[in-house]
């Protein structure tokens, strides 16, 4: 469910894909393969910048809640794959936002988000410390950096008056994501962290039918995150999240999302008990199969490996995508043959995934227990054909709650013994590209902005207090984990769960 295409924008590399495919190709393959799941169309195609809104944009923006009376400046600190996407809703409502400026070291990456944006040469940044050098001269930094580069320029643009929007996990340890709520809340800026999927109309639909008694008291959470085969492969094994001592463990940088989907629709009950158990299963050199060599491209036995860097991405580009995950191979260049084959001989993707320095968890169940008996279990799975399309049963004293896929949440009731098919309202999302992670891209960077215009933090579902609450849970399973022992949550962790209880995310209009 949520297709929460993480790391990705799998969904736009699929249509990007389709696009370039002939129709009848399409007609063929759609016929030979039932299977296939189906992949939206864009209902608008994404709208070009221009300096001033024209009719059509306003009412293509339209479809959003409401008017916005004021636009939105921002910086984009790391125009990688995140930076980019929400910089597409300037883009696609350049009444509602605009970015003014940039900081990354990748030329490539700069210069196309310069000439993109139309940003002015003195707002273009190798690095986000010249950028904080600066009087502040936007309304808000939205902080897209690689894993541990997120605490310090998180605590400096709050503290110079930038609102934040942080990319999650907030950072790699408890004390940090610590340090960065009190610098929002001493400063009073807004902060929201990219925990996209509690933007999803589907996860809202679900914590709704909860919150109205639908099933009765929430007895049991089911929860499943399965990642997908090659999109482990590809982030996990041979990609920027393999090692924990370079961005983190597994469970923090896959699956707070997760925890905190459990944390969210629990509302304020509180998680007394934590254990876990998982590992990295299959993907290291005892696996290797005979013959195998240390790159797919010239491997003699890469034709029966599921996890050929030719297949994954070659096979990708030959079929037209050009987006997620090949252009993470191509950070400095356009994608094309030559340059996805020249990364596949050098880079780290053309490595056989049983020759890595991979460390982090490829499986990983965590079990919870609330107050009043409630229990949650969850499972985190690399080997799966799903691709974090998550699958979420809730069982109530009065009914059982199912979900796994975008647009329908299932309710069956005990007394009558029916089932009501409840279909989520995704229509602000038909105005909008930015369709990754079931939409909730796009959900959540339109409420910031309009948080932000409006002066309204309850518009922000992901603010520093329950983030940090879902955070502090992560780091407490993966404590039980590697302790091997049940972690009781609320003695251990009392005193940082006190300090995360402070002031509420605040801030004036602009
Ligand atoms: N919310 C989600 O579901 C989700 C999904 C994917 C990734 N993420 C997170 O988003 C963050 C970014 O991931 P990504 O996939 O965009 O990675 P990326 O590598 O594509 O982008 C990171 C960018 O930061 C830039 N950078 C590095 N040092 C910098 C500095 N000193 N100043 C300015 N820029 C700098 C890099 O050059 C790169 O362009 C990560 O923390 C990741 O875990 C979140």
């Amino acid at each position: 469910m949520f297709h929460a295409r993480t790391r990705s924008s799998d969904e736009g590399a699929r249509r990007t894909k389709q696009t370039k495919e002939s129709s009848e190709k399409r007609g063929r393959r759609a016929r030979s393969r039932s299977r296939e799941k189906k992949i939206p169309q864009a209902c608008f195609p994404a709208l070009r910048l221009s300096n001033r809104p024209t009719s059509d944009t306003f009412s293509t923006c339209k479809g959003a809640l409401f008017a916005m009376a004021t636009r939105v400046d921002v910086i984009i600190i790391g125009a990688g794959n995140r930076g980019s996407t929400y910089a597409r809703f300037a883009e696609e409502c350049p009444d509602q936002m605009r970015v003014v400026g940039v900081a990354d070291p990748n030329l490539f990456a700069r210069d196309a988000f310069k000439q993109k944006y139309r940003i002015e040469e003195q707002n273009v940044f190798v690095d986000w410390h010249e950028a904080a050098k600066r009087e502040k001269f936007a309304h808000a930094a939205i902080i897209c950096t690689p894993d541990h580069l997120h605490k310090e320029p998180a605590l400096v643009f709050a503290k110079r008056g930038y609102h934040i929007l942080l990319e999650k996990p907030m950072s790699v340890t408890p004390d940090d994501c610590l340090e960065i709520v009190s610098a929002c809340l001493d400063s009073a800026v807004l902060l929201a962290v990219c925990h996209v999927l509690r933007y999803s109309p589907a996860v809202r639909k679900i914590k709704e039918l909860i919150d109205s008694g639908a099933i009765g008291d929430v007895i049991h959470i089911q929860h499943l995150e399965p990642v997908g085969f090659y999109h482990f492969a590809h982030s996990f094994v041979r990609g920027n999240w393999r090692k924990e001592s370079q961005s983190s463990f597994s469970l923090l940088t896959k699956s707070s999302h997760d925890i905190d989907l459990i944390l969210y629709w629990l509302g304020n009950r509180r998680c007394l008990k934590v254990s876990s158990f998982g590992s990295l299963s299959h993907f290291s050199s005892d696996n290797k199969p005979s013959g195998a060599t240390a790159r797919c491209l010239d491997c003699p036995v890469e034709q029966q490996c599921p996890y050929s860097a030719k297949r994954i991405y070659l096979d990708m580009v030959r079929q037209g995508c050009v987006g997620w995950p090949v252009s993470v191979l191509c950070p400095t260049s356009n994608v094309d043959i030559e340059s996805v084959t020249r990364a596949l001989q050098t880079g780290p993707y053309g490595r056989c995934v049983y020759s890595c320095d991979n460390d982090v968890c490829t499986n990983q169940v965590v079990n919870m227990e609330f107050e009043g008996g409630l229990t949650v279990a969850f499972s985190m799975v690399a080997f799966t054909e799903r691709l974090c399309q998550r699958i979420t049963t809730i069982s109530g004293s009065k009914g059982e709650l199912s979900c796994n896929n975008d647009s329908v949440v299932r309710v069956f009731d005990f007394l009558t013994q029916k089932e009501t098919v409840h279909h989520v309202d995704n229509a602000g999302l038909l105005v909008s590209s930015l369709r990754a992670h079931g939409g909730s891209d796009y959900f959540l960077i339109k409420d910031f902005v309009a948080a932000i215009a409006s002066g309204d933090a309850a518009l922000i579902q992901s603010g520093p207090k329950e983030t940090l609450a879902s955070h502090l849970l992560v780091f407490a399973a993966e404590q039980a984990r590697k302790e091997n022992r049940i972690v009781f949550f609320e003695e251990e962790w009392a005193e940082k769960l006190a300090q995360g209880t402070m002031g509420p995310n605040t801030a004036t209009p602009i």
